[in-house]
């Protein structure tokens, strides 16, 4: 299955990915999290992805399709994949259709997780990564048993570089004025399916799941 998670920043698309890949048993894609890697390498990608994400400003295209374009040619992700922070704005869907068209595929669905402003603020503020598995936690939503220390891994936990106010502030106003768009692109393909994303992680991944189940 070849599926796209949409939402907000601080949606809480990474957390529900997880559960999404395993249940399709299909490699999890997200290009925030390939940035992450690459800048944590020191990577040259890496040195110029930072330049854009710590104040929240977009990675340009080329360099984000030609990676993705990539990681899509990987032998894990011919049978399907979901992509979690790509496409971004429609230039990326678009290049992302026509990517998919080669080899005759197509998204066959695009979960849009919905998320009210003032929950975005406090899940961003709130949120702590794992150094080693990438995995997101939550001081007060969703926190590790031991304070500090990833349940998953046990790696150490810190805040996001591009989690502060400001950087906060331009994520939200670029998703408004270029990812939002994507969910009327996918309605007219009639592949969008909305989820109410407030509630526990828990109730949200029942919902996603529910959509997973009536669209298999
Ligand atoms: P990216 O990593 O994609 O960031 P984002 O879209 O801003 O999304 P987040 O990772 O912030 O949020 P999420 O929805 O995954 O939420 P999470 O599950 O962590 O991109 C980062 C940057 O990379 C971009 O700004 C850009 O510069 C660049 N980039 C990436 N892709 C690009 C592209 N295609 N083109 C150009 N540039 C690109 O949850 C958030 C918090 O809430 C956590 O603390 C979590 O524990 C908590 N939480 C989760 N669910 C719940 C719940 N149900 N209730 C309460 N708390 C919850
Ligand atoms: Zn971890």
């Amino acid at each position: 299955t070849r599926v796209v998670l949409l939402g907000p920043p601080g949606a809480g698309k990474g957390t529900q990915a997880n559960a999404i890949a395993s249940r399709l048993e299909v490699p999890h894609i997200s290009t925030g999290d390939i940035f992450r890697r690459a800048i944590e390498e020191g990577s040259d990608l890496g040195l110029v992805a930072r330049a854009h994400m710590v104040s929240g400003e977009l990675v340009p295209d080329g360099i984000t399709m030609t990676m993705v374009s990539r990681r899509l040619g990987e032998e894990d992700a011919s049978k399907g994949f979901l992509l979690d922070g790509f496409p971004r704005n429609v230039d990326q869907a678009r290049y992302l259709d026509e990517t998919l068209r080669r080899s005759g595929d197509v998204v066959e669905l695009v979960l849009e997780l919905h998320v009210p402003a003032e929950d975005i603020v406090r899940r961003l503020s709130g949120r702590r990564m794992c150094g080693q598995c990438g995995r997101s936690w939550h001081v007060e939503f969703n926190p590790t048993r031991v304070e500090g220390i990833c349940d998953t891994c046990a790696g150490s936990l810190h805040q996001r570089e591009d989690d502060h106010q400001d950087s906060v502030r331009r994520r939200l106003e670029l998703h408004e004025r270029e990812t939002a768009p994507l969910a009327g692109y996918y309605q007219d393909k009639g592949v969008l399916s909305r989820v109410d994303a407030v509630g526990t992680v828990e109730v949200v991944s029942e919902r996603v799941l529910a959509v997973l189940i009536a669209h298999s």
